[in-house]
């Protein structure tokens, strides 16, 4: 009885204050000035040329909004860490395919072809959106199954390219994937193109998804088959992107984790893979750098880790590429370091736009207090695929591409 009396009296002295008027001025100048100061702190910058961003600011407008990170997911290991945990998935349905490569071996595609389609109910000319996911990732990733619920919602179709061994198939020749080796994904373009001639295809690339795509599109240049580009969270340096992932830290969250998953997949394929392989000496690894040192390098003909990385970084090869590409990526994304985003690169270029937020992690960028929903990431997606696909004159024009 006494300590219930004691609680009211606390709650009587604590209403007192709160009740105030001053109090509750002080309270609402505090939030407002913090309110507009992270306003104007989080503000995201876009790096293109003139013509690029009108069009963008026109038929993408989430470029000019302000990105405000979910108040209590402090910094981007936080957001990247909360997202894995949180982040909803919605039921999407596939429809599997496997095709064969020339080695022997098989790709996964995962569809999703949107029949119901009210806005394209001609299948032929239904465009596509194709979805590259990160290293580990497959078509069951939370980031892929929103980006589709986006795309569908729009009216498009998707494919999803699962990487090699990834997923549940077998892996039937000893070849995976590597962010550097296009071979795979001109098969899958080329596959997609055979199937819908008249369809127009936008790549869309995760994480190394987005290393590989750009690599694509480096490559082939005007003879791409894709009509734009996306990539989320993209390293741009492999090499400075693993010296930010072996920092002490970020190796116990997410680099352990990460080569932890690459070994499973080893482990899962065992039988095949120690034909090209030393097994024992791969599961040793300790680092993604390692496992790309004793494996990926190894089955791609590498003669070392630091040339695979090399040759798998995108940034000094965005001058090649020759569809419009949109790239996000935070400042404190400790898979993607800032001091290797292509910004002088990009400035120079008219079909590149690099759009950087200072919060936001490795494909999280939460919003809101309790974050489990759509937020930045989708809305920049949803957009700028509509944009590209609805305004396909506008954005070529844009982005100086001559149109055959
Ligand atoms: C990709 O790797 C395969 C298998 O090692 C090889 O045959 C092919 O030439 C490579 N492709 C590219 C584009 O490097």
């Amino acid at each position: 009885m006494i300590l219930f009396l004691a609680h009211l009296e606390l709650w009587r002295v604590y209403w007192e204050i709160v009740s105030r008027p001053y109090t509750v001025f002080v309270c609402s100048l505090t939030a407002a000035v913090y309110y507009l100061w992270g306003r104007k702190r989080q503000k995201p910058t876009l790096i293109c040329s003139e013509a690029f961003s009108v069009f963008l600011h026109k038929h993408c407008p989430v470029v000019t909004e302000r990105f405000n990170p979910t108040p209590w997911c402090w910094g981007g290991r936080f957001q990247t860490l909360v997202c894995a945990f949180l982040k909803s998935r919605p039921l999407v349905t596939y429809r599997n395919e496997r095709i064969r490569t020339v080695d022997g071996g098989q790709i996964s595609l995962d569809w999703v072809d949107n029949d119901a389609s009210a806005s394209y109910p001609e299948s032929s000319t239904r465009p596509t959106v194709l979805i590259l996911p990160g290293l580990t990732g497959n078509s069951q990733q939370s980031y892929v199954l929103h980006a589709i619920r986006q795309a569908t919602r729009h009216g498009y179709r998707c494919v999803v390219f699962n990487n090699r061994g990834v997923g549940g198939e077998e892996l039937l020749t000893p070849v995976t994937y590597c962010a550097a080796n296009t071979s795979d994904l001109e098969l899958v373009v080329r596959h997609v193109k055979g199937l819908y001639p008249s369809s127009p295809v936008l790549g869309a690339g995760v994480s190394m998804g987005g290393m590989l795509l750009l690599n694509y599109l480096a490559r082939k240049r005007t003879e791409s088959g894709m009509v734009a580009g996306l990539t989320i969270s993209v390293p741009w340096d492999a090499l400075k992107a693993s010296a930010s992932m072996e920092e002490p830290l970020n190796w116990l969250l997410f680099n352990k984790f990460l080569t932890v998953g690459l070994c499973r997949t080893v482990t899962r394929h065992r039988k095949i893979l120690e034909k090209v392989v030393d097994i024992d000496y791969v599961l040793k690894s300790q680092t993604i750098r390692e496992f790309d040192e004793r494996f990926t390098s190894v089955l791609f003909g590498y003669t070392s880790c630091t040339e695979y990385y090399h040759d798998a970084s995108p940034g000094k090869k965005l001058p090649n590429t020759a569809v419009p590409i949109l790239c996000l990526n935070a400042a404190d994304d400790p898979f993607s370091p800032q001091n290797a985003f292509p910004l002088t690169i990009v400035q120079d270029l008219p079909n590149v736009a690099l759009l950087l937020t200072a919060h936001g992690g490795h494909i999280a960028f939460l919003e809101g207090l309790f974050p489990r929903g759509e937020s930045y990431m989708e809305r920049l997606f949803g957009q700028f695929v509509q944009a590209v696909f609805e305004h396909s004159k506008d954005i070529n024009k844009a982005c100086r591409i001559k149109e055959e």
